[in-house]
């Protein structure tokens, strides 16, 4: 357990992404409970707008289920998604992700395969489960906790 955690540490070597380091945009109360009733309501910054765009355009077919919006809360919600969009694009496809781009890959590539598949996490999607913050746009280096391994610790 202990040289995971070493391990883990390692991604503090990995190059800046300037930006989201540190920075949480303050979470709507409309996104919040729109978007964050299934899921962790996922930081704007994280996908392009166009891929927001795309999300937003889909809410009747999104991921298997039916997550569709009155108009005064879907326009509310698009305008605030393309404002904080970031420069960083999904993969593409209909669906767009967070969790398959390049660099979610590599800022969580020291975490254990075997983790990815705990029951307490079970999709990657699943950002609670680790970053204590994540609900309120949050995923400082100090608020991780693994479940099955533990606090995130910072090597000196
Ligand atoms: C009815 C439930 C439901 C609602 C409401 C909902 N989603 Fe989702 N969403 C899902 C499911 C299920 C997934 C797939 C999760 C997984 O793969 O673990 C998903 C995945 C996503 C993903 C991709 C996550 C990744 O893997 O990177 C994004 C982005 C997303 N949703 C955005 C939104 C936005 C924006 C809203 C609000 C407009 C919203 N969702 C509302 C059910 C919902
Ligand atoms: C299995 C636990 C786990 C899950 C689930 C997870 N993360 Fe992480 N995340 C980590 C670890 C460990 C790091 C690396 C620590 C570091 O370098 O800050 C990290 C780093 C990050 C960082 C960089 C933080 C920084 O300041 O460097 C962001 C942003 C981030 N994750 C966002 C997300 C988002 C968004 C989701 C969900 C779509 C997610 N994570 C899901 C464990 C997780």
């Amino acid at each position: 357990m202990k040289r995971t955690l070493i391990i883990l540490a390692g991604l503090i070597a990995l190059p800046a992404y300037a930006g989201e380091h540190g920075r949480a945009v303050p979470l709507p109360a409309t996104y919040k409970t729109e978007c964050g009733s299934c899921h962790t309501p996922f930081p704007p910054t994280l996908l392009s707008a166009a891929d927001w765009q795309k999300t937003m355009a889909g809410l009747d077919k999104h991921f298997g289920t039916d997550a569709s919006l009155d108009a005064k809360a879907a326009a509310e919600i698009s305008a605030w998604l393309d404002k904080n969009a970031g420069g960083r694009a999904s993969t593409g496809g209909a669906e767009p992700r967070i969790t398959t781009t390049a660099w979610f890959k590599r800022e969580h590539r020291e975490v254990p395969a075997k983790t990815w598949q705990d029951s307490r996490i079970k999709s990657a999607a699943n950002c609670a489960a680790c970053h204590k913050g994540a609900d309120q746009g949050r995923y400082g280096e100090r608020e991780i906790n693994i479940p099955g391994i533990g606090r995130y610790q910072e090597r000196d």
